[in-house]
Formats: C-alpha cells, sequence, structure tokens
C-alpha cells in the first residue's frame, strides 16, 4: 500500500455497542461487525476504529476498562477479534483500536490493590492526595460534572477522576505506568491492529503540583484547560510510542484525542516522530458559516503544513450532538460531508453520519450516560448519537439485533434503513459512498467565491459549498456529485457540488 496511508485515509468510527449483534442480547459486538463488514467495503472507507470492547464494568460504555489486553465476554472473545481483523484485512480495511490511557476502571486490579491499603505499591499508579480544608485537594472538576475528586474513607485520600468516579486517573509519572502500557501497545500491535486512537491524549501528565486550571475567559470547548494538561511529558512519551509502533511492519499508526483549540499546540503533537494524526475539532465546532469554516480550514493548514503534517477532519463522534441536529438540517449536513471529504487531510466518519441521522431524543428513563446522571439530568448527555444503527426493516430494532436495542431506537428511521437508502439514488448513503469514490487529491486552491459561498479545487476537481446565499454559480465541468441538483447551472443555499473542471479552466 502506498506509503504514509494515514495522510488520506477515511476512517469509520464504529461504536461498537451501536454497530450490529449477533447474539440477540441488545448490545453490538464483533461478531456482529464481522457480519458488516461488506458494508464497510462497499462505502469505500479505508479502514476503522473500534471504540473500547476490553471487559468493563460499563459506568461509561467502555471508557472504564478493567482489563486492557481481554474482550468483554458480552462483546465476543480475543479469537472473535482475530477473526474481525483478519477478515477486515482481507477486504482492504485497516483496523484501529481505542488506548484509554489516562484512567482505569475502578475495578480493574490495580486500583483495587490501591485500595486495599496505603502501602500496596499499585497505589503510586494512581493520584492519591491528601485533601484540604476538608475538602478535596484542589478545585478540579469533572469533565462529567462535579468534583474531579472522590475520597477514600478508609486512608482520608482523595483520588483523581477526570471522569467518573468510576474511572480513576493513573500517574503518568510513574514508570510502571508508562512500562504497562508499552506492553498494551505491543499485545494489539502483535494482534496485527493497524493502530489506535488515543483517548484523552493531552491529559495523560498532569502538572505535577496539582495547580488550579485555568478555564480560557469566555469558555470555549468543554475540557480546553490549558494550565494543568498538555505537559511537556508528553511529546517525549508518544516518541516513545511512535518507535513502538515503527518496529512493526505495514505502518501502523496513532491519532490522539487532542481537545485543544489552538491549531500551534495541537500541531506540536504530530510533529515528525511524535503522533501520526491528532483530531482537529476546530471545523466540529466552527458554526455553519462559510467565513469561519474558511478561517479554521485554513488556519488548521498552516499550522500542521509547519510540520508536515496534515490536519484530521472530523465533524461527529460518540460524545457529540449528531451533525444534522447541531447545524438544523439534514440539507447543511450533506453539504458539510462534501466539504469535508474534499479537504486534503484524514478525515473520520461516524457511523450513521452517512446516513444523515439526526440526534434522538432519549427518554430519560432509557438514559445511559454518566453525565446525565452525574448533572441530575441538567445535561442530558451523549446518549441522543449513540442509538444503534438502522440496517433494515422496521421498528423496534431494525435489524440491529433480534433482542432490544440497549438504546430504543425511533420509529421514525424506517425511511432511513441502509436497506431503503441503498434503494435510492438521492440517498445520504449514496452521496457518501460516490464522493468517497471519488475523493480528490493534490493541493488546495481556493477560488474566489461570493461571500458566504466557499470554492476551492484540488486538481481537476472543484468543491463548491453554497453556505449562505442565494445562489452560487457552478464552474462549468462535469457533475460529479451534489446534495442537490442545481438550478440554472447554480447551487441553492445549504447545498454543495463537486465539479470536474479543465484544471486552470
Ligand atoms: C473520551 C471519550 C469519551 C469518554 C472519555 C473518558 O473523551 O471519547 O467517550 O467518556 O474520553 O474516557
Amino acid at each position: 500500500m502506498a506509503g504514509e496511508w494515514w495522510r488520506r485515509a477515511v476512517v469509520y468510527q464504529i461504536y461498537v455497542r451501536s454497530f450490529a449483534d449477533s447474539d440477540g442480547d441488545g448490545l453490538g459486538d464483533l461478531n456482529g461487525i464481522r457480519s458488516r463488514l461488506a458494508y464497510l467495503s462497499e462505502l469505500g472507507v479505508d479502514g476503522f476504529w473500534l471504540t473500547p470492547f476490553y471487559p468493563s464494568p460499563g459506568a461509561d460504555h467502555g471508557y472504564d476498562v478493567a482489563d486492557y489486553t481481554d474482550v468483554d465476554p458480552q462483546l465476543g472473545t480475543l479469537a472473535d477479534f482475530d477473526a474481525l481483523v483478519e477478515e477486515a484485512h482481507a477486504l482492504g480495511l485497516r483496523v484501529l483500536v481505542d488506548i484509554v490511557p489516562n484512567h482505569t476502571s475502578r475495578e480493574h486490579p490495580w486500583f483495587l490493590n490501591a485500595l486495599s491499603s496505603a502501602d500496596h505499591p499499585d497505589r503510586a499508579r494512581y493520584v492519591f492526595r491528601p485533601g484540604r480544608d476538608g475538602g478535596p485537594p484542589n478545585g478540579w472538576t469533572s469533565v462529567f460534572g462535579g468534583s474531579a475528586w472522590t475520597l477514600d474513607e478508609p486512608s482520608g485520600e482523595w483520588y483523581l477522576h477526570f471522569f467518573s468516579p468510576d474511572q480513576p486517573d493513573l500517574d503518568w509519572h510513574n514508570e510502571q505506568v508508562q512500562a504497562d502500557f508499552e506492553d498494551v501497545l505491543r499485545f494489539w500491535l502483535d494482534r496485527a491492529v493497524d493502530g489506535f486512537r488515543i483517548d484523552v491524549a493531552q491529559a495523560l501528565f498532569k502538572a505535577r503540583d496539582l495547580h488550579e486550571m485555568v478555564e480560557p475567559d469566555p469558555p470555549t470547548w468543554h475540557a480546553d484547560w490549558v494550565t494543568a494538561v498538555n505537559q511537556p511529558e508528553l511529546h517525549p512519551l508518544y516518541e516513545r510510542w511512535r518507535t513502538v509502533a515503527d518496529e512493526y511492519p505495514g505502518e501502523r499508526m496513532f491519532v490522539g484525542e487532542i481537545v485543544l483549540q489552538d491549531h500551534v499546540t495541537l500541531a506540536r503533537y504530530v510533529e515528525p516522530d511524535r503522533l501520526h494524526l491528532a483530531f482537529t475539532f476546530s471545523l466540529l465546532h466552527a458554526e455553519w458559516d462559510a467565513d469561519a469554516m474558511r478561517h479554521v480550514i485554513d488556519d488548521a493548514r498552516t499550522a500542521f503544513d509547519s510540520v508536515d503534517a496534515c490536519p484530521t477532519w472530523v465533524f461527529e463522534n460518540h460524545d457529540v450532538t449528531r451533525l444534522a441536529t447541531r447545524y438544523g438540517s439534514v440539507e447543511r449536513a450533506r453539504a458539510a460531508a462534501l466539504l469535508m471529504l474534499a479537504l486534503p487531510g484524514a478525515k473520520f466518519l461516524y457511523q450513521g453520519q452517512e446516513l444523515g441521522l439526526e440526534e434522538v431524543e432519549v427518554p430519560d428513563a432509557a438514559r445511559q450516560d454518566p453525565i446525565f446522571f452525574r448533572t441530575a439530568g441538567e445535561r442530558v448527555g451523549r446518549d441522543g448519537c449513540r442509538v444503534p444503527i438502522p440496517w433494515e426493516n422496521g421498528p423496534p430494532a431494525f435489524g440491529f439485533t433480534t433482542g432490544t436495542p440497549w438504546l430504543p431506537m425511533p420509529d421514525a428511521w424506517t425511511e432511513l434503513t441502509v436497506e431503503r437508502q441503498r434503494e435510492r439514488d438521492d440517498s445520504t448513503l449514496e452521496l457518501y459512498r460516490r464522493a468517497l469514490a471519488e475523493r480528490p487529491s493534490g493541493a488546495l486552491v481556493w477560488r474566489e467565491s461570493p461571500a458566504g459561498t466557499l470554492v476551492f479545487e484540488r486538481g481537476s476537481l472543484v468543491c463548491a459549498v453554497n453556505v449562505d446565499a442565494e445562489r452560487l454559480e457552478l464552474p462549468a465541468g462535469e457533475l460529479v456529485v451534489a446534495t442537490e441538483l442545481p438550478v440554472d447551472g447554480a447551487l441553492v443555499r445549504n447545498a454543495a457540488a463537486w465539479i470536474r473542471v479543465i484544471p486552470g479552466g
């Protein structure tokens, strides 16, 4: 395969619990994924990322890992995993797994040992501290709401958890932690994975003095703490991880979940010999506004170019409201898809994005996300984007499971199943399939265009997006793919098209 495959890759995120269920328990699993691999290959993606499938009590749906080198019995076995990788590779699909190094589950043997006695050596793997003035050691708050500290009553010390109390943070200043994770990487690399998505990659090391984290003012994205995470120790760590990946044949790669807004800071993570990719969440956070999107695209490209890396564009994942709902319409989500798939750099799609799914209003009684519970319902959480995939037929399970789906699926999805969308030429699924097959290459060159529009060329392909203008005149050429058919040679508002032109013409 061509060198540095990740620079052009489109990777499909599989939220394992919600993709396909093979055994009728209502939870997606590895064998369910195996049964749907042909779908991914026909869609035209280069590979997929599996969200955590490791043994886990499920407090954060797999992001609370109790054993880093096994498969949760509810989701399959190591033999199923090996078969999945082999079958994916036979179809030319790369497989990425999710590594969760910031925290373990409360049920991980290391943490159980740590709680068993203040003298146990495993205690040093975590961040235990005495309190301050009868309260926690500092004012850090958890991403999921409330304090980031929980009292361990027998010892009188507090332990740190950036997420829920069921997810105690590891102390990455501890050398044993570092050595053990290298073994975890090798365990999966030996099983032929093509790489890793690194969870919470900017936060493993905390400032040793645990000084207060100062939120940017005005506050911008959640979790964009800048003073106590994003520590200098991360870069040598990722250089070592890169060395480990490079020992293996076949171009294994890392993509970091790094929730930092500033592209220059972000680009430091993908300097040569560090991570291959880092999600560029700025586009995901941009409004449906031509100037805002163009600014983000150019600013990111400048920062990444300066370190000879490329951005990693993403509009959806299992933590954010679905794109069609954020942008207020499926039309805009479709137009955004053609914009993103035309950009230079890597791209990640989230399962269901290719179906144009909207955020689901999950009834409170069915909600599962710890964010909902830790904020007493003030934040509804992420269940609405995690509802299982509608494959075929109708409610209640749309071919996802023969049992009851772990989150209820809306009746209105009957028209949006994979089966139905395959039959319709104008469906969102067909739009993605065609765009993935026609992905452009070459440098991005902006073309002059009216306010409220984005037009650029890459090679012989022109990508035109009418974000908010009355009409956008299209250049002469062959219409390759469009979200709406042009009217009198022009695109209506909230529409996009790719046109093949004679270069420079
Ligand atoms: C990441 C994951 C999110 C999880 C959190 C804690 O942000 O994407 O789903 O809850 O880390 O592991």
